[in-house]
């Protein structure tokens, strides 16, 4: 073979390590100078975004506020004011009062289907506080909250039915109002269904039908 052609074995250069070595020193610092150059271009390009009016500061529901002689951020309705698709038929129904007295009567017969979304509704509302059975030992009050009292008393059994409509449209001391959870036609239905629970714990043999109450009689025994 022309030694022409002939393969030169390599060899190893002490140029080699210093080569490596000096452009990694030169090209390090070069690159950190173009991170920083591409940050700062970042930086301006979200400048505009900053001064936008979506980013502008905002408030969370229910946050305090120091602006508002309450303190608080969420409004009060102003009077009269009438969600869509909740009509206001008149005071009576509504609020459960006349002329500011307590209604004595119902607005509608309370049949079966009023009792029993009377009873679905105090379940879920009222239930927590004052009890399944309506003696104010619901477990909220059982984990701390003040005790309402007891629906079995001279006091609120004799209490006319829209003195109940009113307490869950009003609010009653400690306790909040019910108005925008509970609608006119269930605070009725759940005061019927209160009169249930009120008659079932303060039933005398009288109350029940003479042809019934031979089977009352026979349980008894
Ligand atoms: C978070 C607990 C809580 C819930 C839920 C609640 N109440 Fe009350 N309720 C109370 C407390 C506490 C009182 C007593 C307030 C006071 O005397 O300051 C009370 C009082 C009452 C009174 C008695 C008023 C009187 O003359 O003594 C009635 C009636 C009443 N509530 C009905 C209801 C009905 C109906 C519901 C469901 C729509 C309901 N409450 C839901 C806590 C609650």
């Amino acid at each position: 073979m022309h030694p022409a052609y002939r393969r030169r074995p390599r060899e190893a250069s002490p140029a080699t390590d210093a080569q490596k070595r000096v452009p990694t020193r030169k090209i390090l610092p070069m690159s950190r100078h173009v991170g920083t150059l591409i940050f700062i271009i970042g930086l301006i390009g979200l400048l505009p975004a900053g001064c936008n009016m979506r980013s502008k500061a905002r408030f969370k529901p229910y946050e305090p506020s120091a602006f508002f002689e309450n303190n608080q951020l969420a409004r009060p309705l102003e009077p009269n004011t009438v969600a869509l698709g909740q009509t206001r038929v008149s005071e009576y129904f509504t609020t459960g009062r006349i002329d500011g007295e307590p209604a004595e009567a119902f607005p509608a017969p309370v049949t079966r289907a009023v009792l029993e979304r009377g009873q679905e509704r105090y379940n879920i509302y009222c239930a927590p506080c004052h009890g399944l059975t309506g003696y104010g030992d619901g477990m909220i009050v059982q984990r701390g909250f003040m005790q309402p009292p007891s629906y079995h008393t001279e006091r609120l059994r004799n209490a006319p039915p829209g003195y109940f409509v009113d307490v869950i449209t009003n609010g009653f001391g400690q306790m909040y109002s019910y108005a925008d959870r509970v609608s006119p036609d269930d605070r009725w239905a759940i005061t019927a269904y209160i009169r249930a629970l009120q008659r079932s714990q303060n039933a005398a043999l009288a109350d029940v039908p003479p042809e019934q109450r031979p089977a009352l009689e026979e349980v008894e025994r």
